[in-house]
């Protein structure tokens, strides 16, 4: 099969589909690799990189005109959709439900779009969903300790303290991979935190998972309320699955917090869970509503392309060489898991939350892929 991977072109995005390595394992698999010149400058690989692994190099209309699969990592803009040839694969994040201009170009292309958030596990959740989590949460803690700072609009606190005076306070709301994360490393760095969830099962796996280290606290409304009010730092990592994210804190409760707290709402992709919150980019990531900093950075992992794109790669790769290997129809119906990816073919949604949400005709995964 002919892999293509062409350049990210959404504004400040320099992770990239395949890493040299990833390219050198398709190549070893007996599978031809083209890349876009200079697809992977963004996380400082080189054209060399790819071309010493076997992978050759082309002009982004040539890697889209002679490629089975497309491997990318942000939805495909509205020029690369134009792009698309029926028939071929296009494998990438495309969070399709909001998004109906995307949904009505790629039905159009004829392109078989398999979306890596909707792809599932055996062991359950969103793999190629949670290395953008672990990343985002980890990367919370730290925007939170810097918008912290003075000079950043912060209260001046420093996370860990320093022997005599305290740490600062964070609490975290959510306790799924975001919030797991953001707190390892706000313990890490020395911080008094608290998290809250809604799912018990989740509390006790946090206490297991941390030991005496964090607090748990059962998320109610009160609860809640006390714990910001004397917060340094709060992040949002609430989820709840295929909805918008519910507005935990209010304008009103920013009232009753220290002036120069900070928020980080890491589920601002989701709407975000605090009243004020409003989507931000990494170039002017925050900004003051009622004396409180805001960081509400849509796209976080961005920030770190190297990190985030070997990531990703550890997880889509398994995937990639399966479709491969075995061809796109034998690949998709042998494991239901990666079935579950399957957003669109045949013109049609194949994802039924996808049809559901834009009232569109939903062909089932199944019947799709084995018309293919
Ligand atoms: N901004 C970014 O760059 C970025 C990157 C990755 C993920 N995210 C977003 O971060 C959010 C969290 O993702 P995740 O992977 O950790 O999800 P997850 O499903 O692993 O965890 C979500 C947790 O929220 C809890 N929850 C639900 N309602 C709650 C409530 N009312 N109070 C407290 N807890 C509640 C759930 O029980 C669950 O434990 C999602 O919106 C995700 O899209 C954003």
């Amino acid at each position: 099969m002919r892999i293509g991977c062409p350049k990210e072109i959404k504004n400040h995005e320099y992770r990239v589909g395949l890493t040299p390595e990833s390219a050198a394992e398709l190549v070893a698999h007996g599978h031809d690799v083209v890349v876009e010149h200079g697809a992977g400058l963004g996380i400082g690989a080189e054209d060399a990189d790819y071309t010493a692994v076997g992978a050759t190099l082309a002009a982004v209309e040539d890697v889209f005109a002679t490629a089975d699969i497309i491997v990318k990592v942000k939805e495909p803009q509205a020029v690369e959709r134009a792009r698309l040839r029926k028939g071929q694969t296009l494998y990438t994040y495309l969070h399709l439900a909001p998004d109906a201009p995307q949904t009505v170009d790629l039905m159009a292309s004829g392109a078989i779009c398999i979306a890596y958030e909707t792809v599932t596990s055996p062991f359950g959740g969103l793999p190629l969903l949670k290395p953008m989590s672990q990343v985002a949460g980890r990367m919370a803690a730290q925007a939170g300790a810097h918008t912290l700072e003075k000079a950043q609009g912060g209260r001046g606190v420093l996370l860990g303290g320093v022997p005599g005076v305290a740490p600062a306070k964070v609490i975290v709301i959510g306790g799924g991979v975001v919030g797991r994360n953001a707190t390892a490393m706000a313990v890490g760095m020395g911080a008094d935190v608290t998290i809250l969830d809604r799912s018990n099962e989740a509390l006790e796996s946090i206490d297991t998972q941390f030991g005496g280290t964090v607090k748990t606290l059962y998320s109610s409304k009160s609860a809640l309320a006390t714990a910001i009010a004397t917060a340094d730092l709060v992040i949002g990592a609430v989820l709840i699955p295929g909805a918008a994210a519910p507005k935990l804190v209010t304008r009103e409760m920013l009232k009753t917090m220290q002036q120069g707290a900070v928020l980080v709402d890491v589920a601002i992709d989701q709407g975000g869970c605090f009243e004020t919150s409003k989507a931000t980019t990494h170039a002017d990531p925050i900004y003051v509503e009622e004396g409180i900093v805001h960081y509400c950075v849509a796209n976080m992992p961005g920030a770190v392309a190297r990190t985030s794109t070997y990531a990703l790669n550890n997880a889509t790769l398994p995937h990639l060489l399966k479709l491969a290997d075995m061809g796109v129809k034998e690949a998709l119906l042998s494991d239901p898991h990666l079935l579950e990816g399957l957003n669109v073919a045949h013109g049609k949604v194949t994802c039924e939350p996808v049809a559901q949400f834009q009232g569109l005709d939903y062909l089932p995964a199944h019947e799709a892929a084995l018309a293919l």
